[in-house]
C-alpha cells in the first residue's frame, strides 16, 4: 500500500485516531495535525506537501550520512535474501555482528575491544547499569552499586534510562524510579557559574558536585557515574574544558566507574569518532547507537572496557541478559556499510578541520550578535544557541520556552527543521552538510531570530 493513495488531511485523521507519538501531547498534536515527512535525499526532508526542508537535526541526531543512500538500502536487502534474522544466544553467532564488532574495536578507543548489541540507545543503557553492578558483584562489592548522574541528562526512556536520566517531568510520571540512582549539577556554565567565575573554575566546581555525591554516599556504594560528554538533549550543554579531567582524576581516586553515553556524540559529530578520543576520556563502558547506522536500522553498541569484560569473561559465568534483537545480522550489515561510507568519504575528519570550524564562525560570526541572542555555543556539528530577552542579564523571555518555539516554528517555516528544548535552540546537522549547506541554514536561521524577535515585540 502506497501514501501517496492518500491525502495529507487522511493521514493526519489515521494518524490521529490510532498512533501515539513518544514526547508528545496527543490532544494538542491531534488539534494540530502531525507533521507528515513522507520522504528525503541528501541534507533535505520533504513533507507530505512537498515542502522541502534543510534538516538541522539529523532526524534525530542520527543520519550522520544523509538520507537516499542505495549502498544502505542494497546492503540491508542482500543481507534480508542470505539470512534475514538468527539469534546470538545459545552459543550462536551470525557474520555482520561478528565483523561489526572487530570494526568498533578498531575504531574504539583502545581499552574498548568488546561489544553488546541492543536496538535503541535506552536499551544499551539498560545494558551499562547491568553490567557495571554485575561487574562489583563479581569484584566481591555488591554494596557498590549507587550510580551518579546529572540533573537534566539525557540517557532514553525506558524506566533506567529514565531513571539514569535528569529530566524531572520524566522522573515525575516515573512514580517510582530506578533506586540508587542521584543527580548532581550539569555543567552548564550559561545558567550556572557565579558571576564573574571563569569557566575553568566553574567547570572544577561542577566536577566537584560529584565528589561530593561519592562522598557523601561513601566510595564503598558507588558503582560509576555517567555522563553525556556534551549533554545532547538538555541543550547542547558542552563543559569547560576543565571538566572531563577533574572528573577522570574523581572516578579513579575513589575507584567508580566511568560510563560515557555517546549516543549523540558518536560516530564522527565532535569530529572524532567518539567524543571520548575528542576530549581524551578514559571511559569504562560507552553507549552508542543511532549514527551507528546512519538510524537506517534500530541498532546499538553498548562498549564495554577491559577492565570490565575481562572479569565479565573470566569470571562472570552466564551473564543473564540479552535482546532477542543483539547483535540483528541486518542492522549489523547495514552498519558495517554506513562505517564504510563515514570513512570513504572522510566525514570524521571533515568535520574536524573543515565542516566543523566553518560552522563555530559562521553560528559564532552571523548570530552571536543576534539582540535575542544570549550565547552561541558549538562543538564539532552540534551547536546551540540560547534564547534570552537581555543579552546583558541573559534575563528570559515569559513564559519560559515561547520565545524559543517562535524561532522554531519560523525556522520551519522557512525551510530549517531546527529544535527548541526549553529556550534552547539546538542543532545537529548532517555530517555530510558543506560551506554551502552551513551557510543555508544560518541565513534561515537568521531570517528566524528576526522574525520572532518582531513578533516578541523586541
Ligand atoms: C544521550 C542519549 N542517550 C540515550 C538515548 C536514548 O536512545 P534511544 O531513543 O535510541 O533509546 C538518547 C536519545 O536521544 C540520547 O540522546
Amino acid at each position: 500500500m502506497s501514501y501517496q493513495n492518500f491525502s495529507l488531511s487522511q493521514l493526519q485523521a489515521i494518524d490521529a485516531a490510532h498512533h501515539l507519538h513518544p514526547f508528545t501531547d496527543h490532544k494538542e498534536l491531534r488539534a494540530a495535525g502531525s507533521r507528515v515527512i513522507a520522504r528525503a535525499d541528501g541534507p533535505f526532508i520533504y513533507d507530505s506537501d512537498g515542502n522541502q526542508i534543510l534538516d538541522g537535526m539529523a532526524g534525530l541526531w542520527c543520519v550522520n550520512i544523509g538520507y537516499g543512500r542505495t549502498e544502505l538500502a542494497e546492503a540491508a536487502y542482500e543481507q534480508m535474501k542470505e539470512l534475514p534474522y538468527y539469534n546470538s544466544f545459545f552459543k550462536c553467532s551470525t557474520p555482520t555482528p561478528i565483523l561489526l564488532s572487530q570494526k568498533l574495536a578498531d575504531i574504539a578507543p583502545a581499552n574498548m575491544n568488546q561489544v553488546f548489541y541492543g536496538s535503541s540507545g535506552s536499551e544499551a543503557n539498560d545494558t551499562a547499569v547491568r553490567l557495571v553492578r554485575h561487574y562489583w558483584q563479581l569484584m566481591g562489592k555488591p554494596s557498590k552499586n549507587r550510580i551518579i548522574s546529572r540533573k537534566s541528562a539525557y540517557h532514553g526512556s525506558t524506566i533506567t534510562g529514565a531513571s539514569l536520566g535528569g529530566m524531572s517531568h520524566m522522573h515525575e510520571q516515573l512514580n517510582g524510579a530506578v533506586p540508587n540512582i542521584v543527580h548532581v549539577m550539569p555543567p552548564y556554565a550559561f545558567e550556572f557559574a557565579e558571576p564573574g567565575e571563569s569557566d575553568h573554575d566553574f567547570g572544577v566546581r561542577a566536577a566537584k558536585a560529584v565528589e561530593e555525591a561519592i562522598l557523601e554516599a561513601g566510595a564503598d556504594n558507588v558503582a560509576a557515574f555517567i555522563g553525556e560528554p556534551i549533554m545532547g538533549a538538555g541543550g547542547v550543554r558542552i563543559p569547560p574544558e576543565s571538566y572531563w579531567p577533574e572528573i577522570q582524576r574523581i572516578c579513579r581516586k575513589y575507584d567508580v566507574l566511568l560510563m560515557l553515553d555517546e549516543v549523540i556524540t558518536g560516530y564522527g559529530r565532535t569530529g572524532e569518532w567518539f567524543a571520548a578520543q575528542a576530549m581524551n576520556i578514559e571511559a569504562d563502558t560507552i553507549t552508542t547507537a543511532k549514527a551507528l547506522t546512519s538510524g537506517y536500522q534500530p541498532l546499538s553498541a553498548l562498549f564495554v572496557g577491559d577492565r570490565i569484560a575481562s572479569v565479565l569473561v573470566d569470571k562472570g559465568g552466564e551473564f543473564f541478559h540479552g535482546y532477542t534483537y543483539s547483535g540483528h545480522p541486518v542492522a549489523c550489515a547495514v552498519a558495517l556499510k554506513n562505517l564504510e561510507i563515514i570513512e570513504r568519504e572522510g566525514l570524521v575528519e571533515r568535520v574536524r578541520d573543515d565542516t566543523g570550524p566553518y560552522f563555530r564562525k559562521a553560528l559564532m560570526g552571523r548570530l552571536a550578535g543576534h539582540r535575542i541572542v544570549g550565547q552561541v555555543r558549538t562543538y564539532g556539528l552540534l551547536g546551540a544557541i540560547e534564547i534570552v530577552r537581555s543579552k546583558e542579564t541573559r534575563e528570559r523571555f515569559k513564559p519560559a520556552g515561547d520565545a524559543a518555539m517562535k524561532v522554531r516554528d519560523h525556522a520551519i517555516a522557512n525551510g530549517l527543521m531546527l529544535r527548541a528544548t526549553g529556550d534552547t535552540m539546538i542543532l545537529s546537522p548532517l555530517l555530510i552538510w558543506t560551506r554551502e549547506t552551513i551557510d543555508m541554514a544560518v541565513d534561515r536561521i537568521e531570517k528566524a531570530l528576526d522574525l520572532a524577535a518582531r513578533d516578541l515585540g523586541v
